[in-house]
């Protein structure tokens, strides 16, 4: 998938403005403040109707103003051509349009145009808690596995319900654990051994093309790994047995806390290099490669599923990596997929004595105008 065009009406620091992109490399330049993130969050709007900045669309809407509208026209690997409408009012919220037909279900949107977005925010996944790694590992493989998002979807809608009656229980003090609640707490055993399976059988499949990915970016060449440590100790046949022991011997303590504390979503994720954490070991710049090789495997992994080839948005990509990494980075991406860079300036790129007319790219300097 690439995008050749894209129109910006009133969203954040963009009055009114028009970009036209190359099919390879697109490199963002301009100072702080000059709308480079912008940009990329203008593309992630079109891929995934929301921004990866905030979760609040008003946030967007340049100041004074009462909506946005973002235009996108893609090309598919088949050269079919989709012009993507997304617009969004103060008052009747955001509409989707694929050439001009309204998209209202997400289940249409999500996958058609794939991209993978690499910020600054992202580096959260390895130096923060650990639930942003589960999320990290939920999101890709609900993405490749329809079964899996179900799954979760409805042990998370389960888990919710029986939150709520722990705090019933506390409220009426009671403590019995009767039949309702193990009618919900077999649901959720069930659900529960699924998704630990499909966990850990995707990490086994993610971990070698990941390991491939780092060694190649990186001259470091140190083991990296996701590893998953279940709550549910338990992966085989004792798995029900263990997490509905758990479930009954914790319920008093459950109903104290007004929540269930054990079950698959509060399985730890951990980033492994050079068999430690990384969280605590790792250098910024070790920290920043770690993210790139997670973001590029799950690029190879979403492309294996849908069949089309992923817009790389990588913000401030540079920021953080000596000029080997730089070069390694760029090369590893290469002419298959179309990448969007930003940075201040060329200096890291000029540092890194980079050949930049092996790819086809172009260069553009905000504010638009500029050069
Ligand atoms: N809703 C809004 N309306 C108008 N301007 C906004 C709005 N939200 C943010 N801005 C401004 O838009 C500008 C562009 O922000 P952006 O984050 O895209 O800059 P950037 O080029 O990525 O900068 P940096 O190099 O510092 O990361 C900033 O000056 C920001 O304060
Ligand atoms: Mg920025």
């Amino acid at each position: 998938m690439k995008i050749t065009k894209l129109k910006l009406n009133n969203f954040r620091n963009y009055n009114h403005e028009n970009f036209d992109f190359c099919d390879n490399l697109n490199i963002i330049l301009g100072d702080n403040g000059s709308g480079k993130t912008t940009l990329l969050e203008a593309i992630h709007y079109l891929s995934l109707t929301k921004s990866f900045r905030t979760h609040n669309n008003s946030d967007v809407v340049q100041y004074g103003n009462d909506y946005f509208q973002i235009f996108g026209t893609f090309n598919d690997s088949e050269i079919k051509e989709l012009i993507v409408n997304l617009n969004y009012s103060k008052t009747e919220g955001k509409k989707l349009f694929y050439n001009q037909v309204e998209l209202k279900k997400k289940t249409d949107i999500i996958g058609k145009i794939p991209v993978i977005i690499l910020s600054p925010n992202n580096q959260k996944i390895t130096e923060g808690g650990p639930s942003l790694r589960r999320n990290f590992i939920d999101r890709i493989l609900s993405q490749i596995n329809r079964e899996y998002l179900l799954l979760l979807i409805e042990f998370k809608k389960r888990l919710y319900q029986r939150n709520l009656l722990l705090s019933g229980f506390k409220e009426k003090n009671r403590k019995a654990y009767d039949s309702y609640i193990e009618t919900i707490d077999d649901f959720l055993i069930e659900h529960a051994f699924q998704i630990q399976k499909m966990r850990t059988g995707f990490i086994e499949e993610f971990n070698p093309v990941f390991e491939s990915i780092f060694n190649s970016l990186s001259h470091i060449k140190k083991p990296v790994q996701i590893k998953i440590i279940p709550n549910i100790s338990d992966g085989g046949e004792n798995f029900i047995n263990e997490y509905k022991e758990k479930l009954v011997s914790k319920f008093e303590r459950d109903i104290i806390y007004g929540r269930t504390g054990s079950g698959p979503h509060l399985d730890q994720v951990m980033f492994i290099f050079e068999k430690r954490d990384i969280r605590f070991t790792g250098s910024q710049g070790e920290h920043k490669i770690f993210l790139v090789a997670l973001k590029l495997a799950e690029g190879i992994f979403i492309e294996k599923n849908i069949n089309e080839k992923v817009i790389f948005l990588l913000d401030d990509l540079f920021a953080l990596l000596d000029k080997k990494h730089c070069m390694n980075i760029i090369d590893k991406i290469g002419f298959a997929n179309q990448t969007f860079i930003t940075a201040t300036d060329m200096t890291v790129l000029k540092r890194a004595d980079f050949d930049l007319s092996k790819y086809e790219h172009k260069v553009s300097h905000l504010p638009i105008g500029l050069s």
